[in-house]
């Protein structure tokens, strides 16, 4: 596969779970990968593991929050042959907390990231790759930018307003003609080291999981939410931000498309 050949792909938050997958996904079939991530040896062991398959890539540092960071790592993709023509938004995290004792301080840490960060790769990314002649760019929002979860209702704000940035941005994309398509992926329950990452006491505390659970396995957790029972690997979701990054999806733009097991079929 080298459908993407010649190109190159910006993806964040690539040095771990869906980050990484995707980055692999998008290196398979061609492309030269930007792997950037806050964590520096993350987006480190990506490169590796491209590298091993023969893929190319370079590792950056990039907190994705930062302007500053985002204007110094794109111009670097200036200098190389590859023309930018794709960009993945992952970096996130999640939080679990309930809105009456949650500080705003972690709202604001959470929107830093996820809404800030997706908006700054959107501002400094979209122009270059409308000058390779288009491209596409996709956001990873979640099901909890289609569905409201108790007790992660910070979380939820940050993943409906990257649902709704790209439908506007793929608009204003439109109208510009300047061949770049915005879309946004959903995922529901996938199997990655964020679901380790929560705090043991708020896990304890809240109502994800099962009762007394201190860590939330994804498998676990997929048995009961997740209509086919089963989680999502990375790989999968992968797929799918390859399948939008592609010329496969040329006429998709301003979607929003679920890969949730049917958790938002009902
Ligand atoms: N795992 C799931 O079940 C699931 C479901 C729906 C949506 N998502 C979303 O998918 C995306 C990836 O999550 P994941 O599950 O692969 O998690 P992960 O924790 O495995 O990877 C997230 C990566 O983002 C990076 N990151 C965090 N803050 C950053 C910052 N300020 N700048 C740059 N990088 C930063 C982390 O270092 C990490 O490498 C997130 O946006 C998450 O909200 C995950």
């Amino acid at each position: 596969m080298s459908e993407l050949a010649g190109r190159a792909a910006f993806v964040t938050g690539a040095g771990s779970g869906i980050g990484r997958a995707s980055s692999l996904g998008l290196a398979r079939r061609g492309a030269y990968v930007w792997v950037t991530d806050v964590d520096e040896a993350g987006a480190e062991g990506t490169a590796e593991l491209i590298a091993r398959e023969g893929g190319r890539a370079a590792a950056v540092r990039l907190d994705v929050s930062d302007e500053a960071q985002w204007t110094a790592a794109l111009a670097r993709s200036d200098d190389r042959d590859e023309a930018l023509t794709v960009l993945v938004s992952c970096a996130g995290r999640s939080m679990i907390a309930d809105t009456a004792t949650m500080p705003l301080a972690d709202l604001r840490s959470l929107l830093a990231v996820s809404v800030e960060g997706t908006f700054l790769g959107m501002k400094h990314a979209i122009p270059r790759i409308a000058g390779s002649g288009g491209g596409a760019v996709v956001t990873i929002s979640s099901l909890a930018g289609l569905k409201g979860i108790p007790g992660m209702a910070a979380y939820c704000a940050t993943k409906g307003a990257i649902r709704m940035m790209t439908k506007a941005v793929a608009l204003e994309c439109a109208e510009l003609r300047n061949g770049v398509r915005v879309n946004s992926v959903h995922p529901g329950v996938v199997d990655t080291p964020a679901w380790h990452k929560h705090d043991p006491e708020e896990v304890g505390r809240s109502r994800h999981g099962s009762p007394g659970a201190r860590v939330l396995d994804p498998h676990v957790v997929a048995e009961t939410a997740v209509p086919i029972g089963v989680a999502c690997s990375p790989a999968e979701v992968a797929d799918t931000v390859c399948f939008l990054a592609s010329d496969a999806a040329r006429h998709i733009t301003g979607a929003e498309i679920a890969i949730d097991g049917g958790m938002t079929a009902g």
